[in-house]
């Protein structure tokens, strides 16, 4: 995709301070999905270093799942969800990881065929502890992530370290 037309979907993401509490800036990724060239110029970004390289698109729930069934249908490739705890109805493989306060778990189900390269997208990397553990997920199911890509990047939240710099992000901040 071109520097203008990512600029311009750059911009179409909003800043809401103190959303959904004091002190926090919320980043609001709604009005570049709605533009239709914005949403079309990102999805292309996100997966073009991963071209020809996976077989899935894997996307964690819930804003994760808005750009995993984009991608998946830009790239022609299926979509498998990682899902919050408890929302699966066949046997599935669960990770806990940590939040800020207390913990959540994140499941996929287990007959995803061993060897299977996953592209793994999540709409924005924070602390990096969502997308750490759906690399956890993916690997327990004998599957390999071949590519971990964000929408956007909080650059101050070290998530990236966490993941061990190996994550594609179309846009920080
Ligand atoms: C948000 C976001 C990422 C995650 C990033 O999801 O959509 O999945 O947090 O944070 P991290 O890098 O610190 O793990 P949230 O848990 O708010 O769930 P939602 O998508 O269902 O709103």
């Amino acid at each position: 995709p071109d520097a203008s037309a990512l600029a311009r979907a750059e911009s179409l993401i909003g800043s809401i301070p103190d959303y959904p509490q004091p002190g926090i800036v919320f980043r609001d990724i709604t009005p570049l999905l709605a533009d239709a060239a914005a949403l079309r110029t990102t999805i292309d970004a996100l997966i073009e270093p991963f071209e020809g390289r996976f077989d899935v698109v894997a996307g964690i729930e819930a804003r994760g799942f808005l750009l995993a069934g984009a991608a998946a249908i830009a790239a022609g490739k299926g979509l498998v969800p990682i899902r919050k705890a408890g929302k699966l109805p066949r046997p599935a493989a669960t990770v806990s990881y940590a939040l800020e306060y207390g913990t959540a778990e994140i499941e996929m189900h287990d007959d995803l065929p061993a060897g299977t390269r996953v592209l793994l997208l999540d709409d924005v990397l924070a602390t990096g502890g969502t997308l750490e553990a759906g690399r956890e997920l993916v690997a327990r199911l004998g599957a390999e992530v071949v590519g971990t890509a964000v929408l956007l990047e909080i650059d101050a939240l070290g998530g990236r370290e966490v993941l061990g710099g190996d994550v594609h992000a179309v846009f920080h901040v």
